[in-house]
């Protein structure tokens, strides 16, 4: 008897203290969780640390096994990919898709608590035809996989977009998709209805603002008293970036007949650190952005075109990734320093329930108000550069210039061209920030490229 009534006890206290959790997590708060780094700390840290925040969901970028097994138990939601080397072998044989799931998920799940597989990461930006043919696809084979094992409905299945999918987002009613990707997106959007998956998009302020650095868009980007943007579509006055950029996803949903298919923003975020001639990073405004974003999520009053629910939220990232190529800032948007403690304090800890106090409005230096030109990072392989040409030259731009006898033929490198093609495709499509993505490889300058008589057009609003 009084072995059982001990066991008992335990049950409830470890039921107490599961309730505890879930009266913690927020099951739509979540962080990013990328390896690009030789300074991580061990995966039972890291799922230590996780617990001890008020992360609910943690998104891997692959499958590694051991932060997976580390998480058993915890509850914590974890999002696991497949990489877009996967999709062909994903695609063309269905025996690649069960095995897949046989390896990454089912040693894991349940104890493991995975919800979401997605399958490549902005392949539509990619250029690659053959890989944007094989996405959905892939995604299927994912599905009927999932299905096969009894984890239909359990765990679901998507693929993730960057927000330079859409052509237009400004104001936030009139937000659509690129044309280019029509068919392409009614078919997966119709796979994602049907099966109940979110459409998983990278929304970031901090572009917005490279883009736009005036002091009272950094306002608006940081969740800081502004004025606020009133939408002449709708008459609805926006007060932050985050809530008009995810009102364009969905507005782009709602223009295709899809608005209900959920959203899940699958990476957003602030560096806290940047070099000297990137506008926007530093501690305080990674701070505020990320706490306010977490204290906006948190009050569930949600975006004006679908209130009352948080968006599902994964904020970027958990740590720096040291090896990440290109500006400072992209090995600086990390929480957490490789030795645990935080980078600053976003009011994450599992105590600080209150909601991250509001930082003052931090006023930058005064700048033009240039949107400046854009060009690739340093340090971008040919094979990517080449890439982002490519896709900026099949849209309809004029790349003449860049072909032999033309004004900016010379020099004749790859960084060259397609710094001419990137910049022409940026500012022909409605200089949206995120038209100068090129899947992370394209940044802004605000020094003019132009040489001799190669003329890069910019620069002025
Ligand atoms: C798994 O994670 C999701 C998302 O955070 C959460 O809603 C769900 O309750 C979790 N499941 C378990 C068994 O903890």
């Amino acid at each position: 008897m009084a072995s059982i009534s001990r066991s008992s006890a335990l049950q409830l206290l470890t039921l107490f203290l599961y309730a505890l959790r879930f009266a913690c997590s927020q099951p739509f708060i979540g962080v990013n969780y990328g390896q690009v780094a030789d300074n991580l700390p061990p995966p039972s840290a890291t799922a230590k640390l996780l617990k001890s925040t008020s992360f609910g969901n943690v998104r891997l970028y692959d499958a590694d096994p051991e932060l997976i097994t580390a998480l058993a138990g915890t509850g914590i939601g974890i999002v696991i990919g497949a990489a877009n080397g996967d999709i062909p072998a994903l695609a063309s044989d269905p025996n690649s898709a069960d095995q897949w799931i046989s390896s990454h998920v089912l040693p894991f799940y349940p104890a493991s608590n995975i919800t979401l597989v997605t399958v490549g990461n902005e392949v539509l930006m990619s250029n690659d035809e053959g890989l944007i043919s094989h996405l959905l696809p892939a995604m299927q084979n994912m599905q009927r996989a999932l299905t096969a094992a009894s984890l239909g409905g359990k765990i679901r299945v998507s693929t993730v977009h960057s927000m330079s999918l859409l052509s237009q987002s400004d104001p936030p009613s009139s937000g659509q998709f690129n044309p280019a990707h029509d068919d392409m997106m009614k078919k997966l959007l119709q796979f994602q209805r049907d099966n109940g998956s979110p459409l998983a998009i990278n929304p970031y302020p901090f572009f917005a603002y490279q883009g736009d650095p005036r002091p009272e868009t950094l306002a608006f980007c940081l969740f800081q008293p502004n004025s606020g943007r009133v939408d002449a579509g709708t008459g609805i006055k926006y007060m932050n970036m985050f809530d008009a950029q995810v009102d364009a996803v969905h507005s782009a949903l709602n223009a295709m007949g899809f608005k209900d298919v959920e959203i899940l923003v699958s990476e957003t975020g602030w560096p806290y650190n940047g070099d000297p001639n990137e506008m926007g990073p530093s501690i305080e405004n990674a701070k505020a952005y990320n706490g306010n974003l977490i204290s906006h999520l948190r009050s569930m009053v949600g975006t004006p075109l679908m209130p009352g629910k948080s968006v599902e939220t994964y904020i970027f990232a958990l740590y720096d990734e040291d090896l990440k190529p290109g500006s400072a800032s992209e090995r600086s948007f990390g929480l957490f320093m490789p030795d645990l403690t935080m980078a600053y304090d976003a009011g994450l800890s599992k105590n600080s329930q209150t909601p991250a106090a509001k930082t003052p409005v931090v006023t930058p230096s005064p700048r033009p108000t240039s949107l400046g030109w854009c060009v690739p990072r340093v340090g971008i392989p040919d094979d990517q550069l080449q890439a982002g040409l490519n896709y900026a030259c099949g849209q309809g731009i004029d790349c003449s210039p860049i072909q032999p006898g033309g004004a900016c033929f010379e020099p004749n490198t790859m960084a060259s061209h397609a710094a001419y093609a990137m910049n022409l495709y940026f500012q022909a499509s409605g200089k949206n920030p995120w038209d100068c993505d090129f899947s992370q490889t394209a940044t802004f300058t605000l020094n003019n490229p132009s040489y001799n008589g190669c003329m890069y057009p910019g620069g002025s609003t």
